[in-house]
């Protein structure tokens, strides 16, 4: 982002755990900066004609991970010729090698949504009981707090960190703009 001829940013790609703000932050990134937002999850359903509970109920979840793939692959394909996205990855999306590495050939800004376990835990709790929202991988907390710590490094490898503890959509929306160094439309629309 520091070189005489930046390239343009056709994505940004928002990655974190279960409960993270990944759609929530991303509808209203997506909307400060009048770019598409789409939630990688929406296409897999869609490709696949099932709901991801259903995908994992149905077959498991290394076809889940396998259907993901093939969603992110497509995904990539057309973003160079469209318009500008902010994408929301699943939560185990950037914690498997192949999707890494296409990520890494796509050269996208990748942003790590970071919250406390105990505060990821207690939105998808609240997401569970006020919405039904339901997560295949929402088990017990031990089990939670344990995939957790196993995937956190994997996160920590995004481009930018977002703390989102105790901070406001619109708050975070704005951090991130910043560090992006993208141009802030708040309040021209
Ligand atoms: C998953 C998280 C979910 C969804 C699927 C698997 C995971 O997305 O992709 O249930 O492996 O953590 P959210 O992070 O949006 O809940």
């Amino acid at each position: 982002m520091t070189s005489r001829h930046p390239e343009k940013m056709h994505a940004i790609i928002l990655v974190g755990f279960m409960g993270a703000g990944k759609s929530t932050v991303g509808r209203a990134l997506a909307q400060r900066l009048g770019w598409m937002f789409e939630d990688l999850d929406d296409r897999i359903e869609q490709r696949e004609r099932q709901k991801i509970t259903e995908i994992f109920g149905n077959a498991g979840e290394a076809e889940f991970r396998r259907a993901e793939h093939e969603a992110l692959k497509e995904l990539l394909k057309g973003i160079r010729s469209g318009s500008e996205k902010v994408i929301a990855f699943g939560g185990g999306a950037f914690v498997q090698q192949s999707n890494i590495s296409l990520l890494d050939a796509a050269n996208l800004p990748t942003i790590f949504l970071d919250a406390s376990v105990e505060e990821l835990l207690a939105r998808c709790q609240r997401q569970s009981e006020t919405q039904g929202m339901e997560r295949p991988l929402l088990r017990t907390p031990e089990d939670f707090r344990q995939l957790y710590e196993k995937r956190r490094p994997y996160y920590l490898q995004a481009r930018f960190r977002q703390e989102t503890d105790g901070k406001e959509v619109q708050e975070i929306v704005t951090s991130v703009v910043q560090a992006l160094g993208l141009p802030d439309r708040r309040g021209t629309r």
